[in-house]
Parts: structure tokens; C-alpha cells; sequence
């Protein structure tokens, strides 16, 4: 039997954690502001602190990885297929899955078994949209080849990077590469939130449409006791809705099943 090199076992997922007492001060601002979602200052002053280290000005957060992922592609209205990598966490699939996108999966490569653009190339077809690629255990794809291969065929690029927090390529932080970035701050994560995930956006434009699709479509981030979100329809309009959910509902139930694409 080998012996083992430290003297107490290192569990490579187990959690950073403060001390519990400086936790709970941190919690007393927010408990005196009573602000506990919509954008309170505890997450502005997160989002800034994240710009800063990312180096990027359009960070939007979320509760998760996987859900900032999904938006991300809507937002960028991704459809039809999308080449990626089947060595990643099943998250990654899941996103293009719930958006009724393809994935097309091609092969990695064998040193950091991150996706391969040359066989990123072949597989695109008429029906491609983007590419999405995962930066593997800290290692980056090659960012240049899949920069190129998206930039020749008009392809959005995206990255998966939830394994990539705080990486560096020439000196330039990984979310400076390609349309958008996702990372994911779950508890095994580096940086952690508990759960939690961020989208970057190579474009402003991108990271306000976000914004809207986050908040239900409200520009306004926070209401106040004063200021109500919600306005009584009118009948007119309480027709309308009528006929928009009557008609979602019917193509809910007609929507093709994924795997007739
Ligand atoms: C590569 C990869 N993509 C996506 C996710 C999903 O992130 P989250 O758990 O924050 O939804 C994870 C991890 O948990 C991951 O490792």
C-alpha cells in the first residue's frame, strides 16, 4: 500500500468557508436593510468587485450557473445547433437542452481535454449557431483556434466557464474571450456563493437585455412600498392576456419533441 503524501486527506470539493462569526457580521448589514433580493447593495457591491478582478463592465448574476447559461442563450437568441464538448458537467448540455437547441458534440483534445477547433470545424452545418466550449479543471480551450473557427463561419462563442474563475490567458482575463463567459459560484467551486453564477457579455447591449429577461422585463430594478409593480389590467387587456396564454398553452402541447430535430 502507498502512503499518503499529506497527513490528512485533502477532499478537492469541500467548501471555503470563513469563520462563522465573521459570516454573521457580514449578515447584520442585511439584516438592518431588510433588502434580501432585487439587486440590494450586497450584490452591487459583489457585481463591481467582479468587474474589477474580470475585467469586464457587463456582469450580470444569478442563482446558478446552469440558469445564467440557459438566459445567456436566449438572450443571444441561440438556436438550432450549437457544437460542443461531451467533457464537461452534464449542466452544459442541459442549457442548450432546455432551449430546444442541438447540441452536437465533438471530440476533445488530449492534453487538457478541452474541445478540439479543428474538429470544432467540420462539424458545422448550415444549421450552426454557435459554439459553446468549456474551459476543463482551470485549463482554457484554445482560445485563438475556436476564436477563429467562430469568426470565419459567423458563429457566436461561448464559454463555459465555471471551472475558471481567476484565469488568465496573455495576461487577459478568460472573460475577455469570445460573445459571453458563464461561471458558476456553487459551493465546490473556487469562489463560492453557496450557489450562485455569473454572465459576461463582450457587449453592453447583451448584458441590459439580460438584465430585462432576468427582472421580468422591468426596467426598474427595485419597487418600494410606494411605488407598486403591478398596475390593474383593463379589460382589453385582460382579453388579450386571455388569448396569448390560451394560445401558449396550445403550443405547449404541439411543441415537437427534441429528438425529431
Ligand atoms: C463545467 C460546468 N458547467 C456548469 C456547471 C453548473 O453550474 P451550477 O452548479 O452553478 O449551476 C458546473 C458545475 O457545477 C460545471 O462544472
Amino acid at each position: 500500500m502507498t502512503s499518503m503524501p499529506f497527513a490528512d486527506p485533502i477532499y478537492v470539493t469541500r467548501p471555503f468557508l470563513p469563520p462563522l462569526q465573521q459570516f454573521a457580521e457580514g449578515l447584520s448589514g442585511i439584516w438592518e436593510s431588510r433588502q434580501l433580493t432585487n439587486n440590494g447593495p450586497v450584490l452591487k457591491r459583489f457585481r463591481s468587485s467582479l468587474s474589477l478582478y474580470l475585467q469586464t463592465e457587463n456582469v450580470a448574476l444569478f442563482n446558478n450557473g446552469t440558469q445564467a447559461l440557459q438566459i445567456g442563450l436566449q438572450t443571444m437568441k441561440v438556436a438550432g445547433e450549437v457544437i460542443t464538448t461531451p467533457f464537461t458537467f452534464v449542466a452544459t448540455t442541459h442549457a442548450l437542452y432546455w432551449n430546444k437547441i442541438r447540441p452536437v458534440f465533438v471530440d476533445i483534445e488530449p492534453d487538457y481535454y478541452t474541445l478540439d477547433p479543428e474538429k470544432v470545424e467540420a462539424a458545422i452545418t448550415p444549421f450552426t449557431t454557435a459554439i459553446l466550449a468549456v474551459h476543463v479543471y482551470g485549463h482554457p480551450c484554445r482560445l485563438e483556434a475556436v476564436e477563429d473557427v467562430a469568426r470565419r463561419h459567423g458563429l457566436r462563442l461561448i464559454y463555459d466557464a465555471a471551472h475558471a474563475f481567476g484565469v488568465t490567458v496573455n495576461e487577459t482575463s478568460i472573460p475577455r474571450y469570445g460573445d459571453s463567459s458563464m461561471f458558476s459560484f456553487h459551493a465546490t467551486k473556487l469562489l463560492h456563493s453557496l450557489e450562485g453564477g455569473a454572465l459576461t457579455f463582450a457587449d453592453p447591449a447583451l448584458k441590459v437585455q439580460v438584465d430585462l429577461l432576468k427582472n421580468f422585463g422591468f426596467k426598474k430594478e427595485m419597487g418600494t412600498a410606494t411605488a407598486p409593480r403591478f398596475t390593474p389590467p383593463s379589460a382589453g387587456n385582460l382579453r388579450r392576456w386571455n388569448v396569448l396564454a390560451r394560445t401558449r398553452w396550445r403550443n405547449s402541447r404541439t411543441r415537437m419533441p427534441l429528438h425529431t430535430f
